[in-house]
């Protein structure tokens, strides 16, 4: 089936307000022809949303946020609720990035939780899920996907409201990535799983690919078989770079 790509950004704890000057030009750069064939997508810090939301009314980039609290409301000093990013007009946001399940402990049971709070806001939810260098060296590769799906995703999930984006975790941010067979390996397991437990659902709900994607292998990456897009993060950051990815789809 036809699916429709997205390319998506995050740009982590990167930018500020001297950084709105990219959104417009990524704003600016996905109008036209291309947008009404591919999603494109920022998620900027979250002290940028409001603001980066306002500057893209009427663009077809969309604009998410980082993470969400798993509960509605209440006393949860520093979060933010799926709800909040839907009120400062976001459409998107990342749960379960790999930095978050470190750097705060965060299981699949917690992201599973997250994703069904972005959906109750309707919000679509970009799980991310992704092997560390020592599971991969052990072989664990589709375990580990396959365990982080069964327990990251909520029941119920649809294709319009879920997106699924693989980073192998060695290769975030330090420039490797795997080759195009383990890719299309990963990316033909994950297909698989998704449409075995989401039917209809799961063989239309997008796989992103994320780990050092910059304009110089875009194409490739891009091209591999159930790459339904990529989630970009340091070539994200500057608009020519991410414009440049955005574009392999021409
Ligand atoms: O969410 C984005 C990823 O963690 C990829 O980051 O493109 O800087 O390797 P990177």
């Amino acid at each position: 089936p036809e699916v429709r790509p997205l390319v998506a950004g995050n740009w982590k704890m990167n930018g500020t307000r001297g950084s709105l000057d990219q959104i417009k030009a990524i704003s600016e750069g996905v109008r036209g022809g291309l947008s009404s064939k591919v999603d494109a997508l920022i998620c900027p810090p979250a002290t940028l949303l409001y603001v980066a939301t306002a500057l893209c009314t009427d663009s077809p980039l969309s604009i998410g946020a980082q993470d969400c609290h798993q509960n509605a409301s209440g006393a949860h000093t520093g979060d933010i609720s799926a709800e909040m990013i839907a009120d400062c007009f976001g459409t998107h946001v990342i749960v379960g990035h790999s930095e978050r399940r470190t750097d705060h402990d965060e299981d699949d049971a917690l992201v599973r939780a997250k994703a069904q709070a972005a959906h109750a806001a309707d919000l679509t939810a970009i799980i991310c899920i992704g092997e560390t260098e020592e599971q991969r060296r052990n072989g664990e590769t589709l375990d580990v996907l396959k365990r982080q799906l069964a327990g990251s995703i909520p029941d119920g999930a649809n294709a319009a409201r879920t997106v699924i984006a693989y980073e192998p975790v060695w290769a975030i941010g330090t420039g490797l990535t795997p080759t195009v067979a383990d890719v299309e390996e990963a990316h033909a397991f994950m297909r698989r799983e998704l449409s075995e437990r989401f039917g209809e659902q799961g063989s239309t709900m997008r796989i992103l690919y994320g780990g050092s994607v910059k304009p110089s292998n875009a194409k490739e990456l891009m091209a591999i078989p159930n790459v339904d897009g990529a989630l970009i993060g340091g070539a994200s950051l500057k608009a020519e770079d991410f414009l440049a990815i955005y574009r392999v789809y021409e």
